[in-house]
């Protein structure tokens, strides 16, 4: 069964365009991760202010075998380097940063779900 975890981000509105850059430049290493199915960035436009981090992973298993991984690591290694610190398991990056500096995000918060049903369009229809 899939699961789906999504990271939620919180982002003030001076950090958003540089959140996006740092998104627009990702490392790309998760798509060659073991079990990885799907990435969106998502963009908050009603509804709430956060931006959601969604991926989707054949199993529990994958995604903790990624997050341990130095795929993780060099993919976040932006967003470690301007925490000044080792990046948190989606535990809260410290607060109160602006201005360009220091982390584009001031909170994450870490979503599980697992795949109850899907779908995709039809063939024709
Ligand atoms: C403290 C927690 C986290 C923060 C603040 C954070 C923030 C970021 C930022 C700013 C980037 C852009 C790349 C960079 O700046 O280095 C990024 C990449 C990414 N993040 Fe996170 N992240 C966190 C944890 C997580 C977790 C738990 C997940 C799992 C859903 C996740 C999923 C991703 C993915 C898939 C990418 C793209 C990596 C790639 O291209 O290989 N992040 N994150």
């Amino acid at each position: 069964m899939s699961v789906v975890k999504i990271n939620v981000l919180t982002v003030s509105a001076e950090m958003r365009e540089e959140l996006e850059k740092r998104f627009a430049n990702r490392a790309g290493m998760v798509e060659t991760a073991d079990g990885f199915e799907w990435f969106e960035l998502l963009r908050p436009v009603e509804g709430t202010d956060r931006y959601m981090v969604y991926t989707r992973w054949r199993s529990e298993e994958d995604f903790q075998r990624w997050q341990e991984s130095r795929a993780f690591q060099a993919g976040h290694a932006q967003a470690a380097a301007e925490a000044g610190q080792g990046h948190g398991h989606g535990q809260a990056a410290p607060q109160g940063h602006g201005h360009g500096q220091g982390p584009a995000a001031a909170g994450a918060e870490l979503w599980s779900f697992e795949v109850v049903q899907s779908a995709t369009p039809k063939p024709g229809a």
